[in-house]
């Protein structure tokens, strides 16, 4: 996929280091005025942070430039869970029904020199595309208030908001925000 001046691949796991370098700069170059440093560093590493599911499920793409640098992540899932990292798993993680409920939009990071360039809707429109391939008709997102509007762009509405609580004590609001073609 090539839209614009970046190039859209499936990551692979041997991507998996430059996105977690990656994760950590757009949480703090671009979260920061929603969100306090406690929440962004108890959210780092375990609701931010790499699901290896994704990329093993050939749903999760990398952006990068001409030069070859990752620039920005996302994906979709087609399994139970909602949120978060490997870290924040125990056990296998079954698949969704896709009669009977959402796709999930999961883990975009864009880093903050290349924010606002159209790498979260390049990602987003190839997740919708996928995700109604698989049979799935609606499409869920526990998003961060960052993440909001790119959501919103895409007709996503906010259905509840809630906080997740981290382990060094903070909470971080979020909310889930829901689309039925
Ligand atoms: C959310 C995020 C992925 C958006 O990525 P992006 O590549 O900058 O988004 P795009 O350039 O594709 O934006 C598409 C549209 O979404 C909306 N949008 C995106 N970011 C916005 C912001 N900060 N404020 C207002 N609108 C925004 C705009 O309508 C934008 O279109 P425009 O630039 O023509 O006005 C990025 O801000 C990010 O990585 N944030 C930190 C990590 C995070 O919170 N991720 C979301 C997890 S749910």
């Amino acid at each position: 996929m090539n839209h614009g001046p970046f190039l859209y691949r499936l990551a692979r796991e041997a991507d998996i280091p430059a996105l977690q370098a990656l994760i950590p700069l757009s949480v703090r170059g671009l979260q920061a005025a929603f969100y306090t440093q406690e929440q962004m560093e108890g959210a780092l590493g375990t609701v931010f942070g790499v699901d290896s599911q994704l990329i093993r499920d050939r749903t999760y793409l990398v952006a990068e430039t001409q030069e070859g640098q990752l620039v920005g992540c996302g994906g979709w899932s087609k399994r139970k869970t909602a949120y978060g990292s490997d870290r924040a798993k125990s056990g296998d993680d079954p698949l969704r029904d896709p009669a009977t409920e959402p796709a999930m939009i999961r883990a975009f990071f864009v880093h903050p020199d290349f924010a606002r360039r159209g790498i979260g809707r390049s990602i987003m429109a190839w997740c919708e595309t996928e995700a109604r391939e698989a049979g799935f008709t609606a499409t869920e997102i526990v998003a961060t208030l960052a993440g909001e509007p790119l959501y919103a762009t895409f007709h996503f509405v906010v259905v509840e908001s809630f906080s997740i609580t981290l382990a060094n004590g903070a909470h971080l609001p979020v909310v889930r925000m829901r689309k039925r073609p």
